[in-house]
């Protein structure tokens, strides 16, 4: 079935084939791309330092030609807000938030796709800091 308006929703930290793969399957499935990059101040609150700042997150994922547009993840709590500002109609994430986000279900369909094996951001982080071999 396609879609209209699909919202995602993710950090895109050190963007990877990943983050490359969903985005392409996800706008195959609809008309319009709207991701949710969280800012910086929201992965500080989680305890996350992100390694590329914020605004060259959201220049990478307007550059990618699967996405429409950009929107700040700010909060937890918005999503239902976003939802219906956006006239969604299809909200979707990797399969890692499986279930997580069944309560949008009421406003729109929900979707939860497999995720690329063997990367991931947190990945990365490691080995290029395996790369840098141990501190002096
Ligand atoms: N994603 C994916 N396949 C991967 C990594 C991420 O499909 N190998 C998806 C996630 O499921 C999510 C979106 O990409 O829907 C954004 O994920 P994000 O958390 O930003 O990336 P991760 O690589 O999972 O980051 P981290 O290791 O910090 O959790």
């Amino acid at each position: 079935m396609t879609h209209s308006v699909i919202l995602t929703y993710g950090t895109f930290d050190l963007f990877h084939v990943g983050h490359l793969r969903l985005l392409r399957r996800l706008a195959a499935l609809g008309d319009r791309l709207i991701v949710a990059c969280s800012t910086d101040e929201f992965n500080l609150g989680k305890g996350k330092m992100t390694a590329i700042p914020y605004d060259n997150r959201v220049e990478i994922l307007e550059g990618c030609r699967y996405v429409d547009q950009v929107i700040p993840e700010e909060n937890w709590e918005q999503k239902r807000d976003d939802v219906q500002k956006y006239s969604v109609d299809l909200f979707a994430m990797g399969d890692d938030w499986k279930g997580k986000f069944d309560f949008l279900g009421d406003l729109c369909d929900v979707l939860y796709l497999p995720r690329t094996e063997n990367i991931s951001t947190t990945e990365l982080k490691e080995l290029i800091q395996t790369m840098r071999g141990p501190a002096a």
